[in-house]
């Protein structure tokens, strides 16, 4: 998912929002970026992206960069192409965010985020919510000897937004040629769009 959001948009200058362990970051400046700027509101997360990047960073190709996404610290159109993995799900303050992303995005600029969404209708759906009601809970306490945290993560998966409506809040933020791409069997999905 990482990489195919990384050749979408690991091109000039590319945003890794919510960059974490600079997983996203690696694939886009693997895929030709010109430079990386990682912005995460975490010090702890950029210490082991740091050891990860250490190269790049070297290289003078890896920047990176503490704050909020929902107000970043980059003038209007900084960015030639943004990516996130993992992130948005997760925000509260999300259309302030996609607002963001919006600005620091030049015109015609690239935008791909990978995540996981509401499960999808259907089959495949029904068996992803039993795996995730039964099957997580059951590793999270047998792997990890911590039930509630799993449970947790189920549950936030299942009353999350769908990509469909994620989509839509790209859309409403004012991002163009917006599709939703499945992954897994539409456990996961690259949204991906462009600014107009
Ligand atoms: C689930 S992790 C994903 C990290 C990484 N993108 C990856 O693919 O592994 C979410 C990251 O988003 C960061 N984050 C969450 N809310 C944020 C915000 N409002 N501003 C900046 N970073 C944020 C967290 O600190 C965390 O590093």
């Amino acid at each position: 998912m990482r990489r195919d959001a990384a050749a979408f948009v690991g091109r000039g200058v590319v945003l890794d929002a919510g960059a974490g362990s600079g997983d996203l970051a690696a694939a886009c400046a693997g895929a030709g970026a010109s430079r990386v700027v990682c912005l995460d509101r975490s010090p702890e997360m950029f210490r082991v992206a740091r050891a990860k990047l250490a190269s790049y960073e070297r290289a003078g190709r890896v920047r990176f960069v503490l704050g909020d996404v929902a107000r970043m610290p980059f003038r209007d159109g900084a960015f030639d192409n943004v990516g996130s993995a993992f992130l948005f799900r997760n925000i509260p303050a999300m259309d302030a965010a996609l607002g963001e992303v919006r600005r620091v995005l030049k015109a015609g600029g690239r935008v791909a985020a990978a995540d996981v969404f509401a499960p999808p209708k259907g089959l495949t759906g029904a068996v992803y919510r039993i795996y995730l009601n039964v099957m997580v809970p059951f590793w999270g306490r047998l792997i990890a000897r911590a039930g509630p945290p799993y449970r947790y993560l189920s549950a936030s998966i299942q009353n999350c937004f769908s990509a469909e409506e994620f989509a839509g809040r790209l859309a409403a933020a004012g991002f163009a040629d917006i599709r939703a791409e499945p992954k897994f069997f539409g456990i996961a999905y690259v949204v991906k769009g462009r600014s107009p």
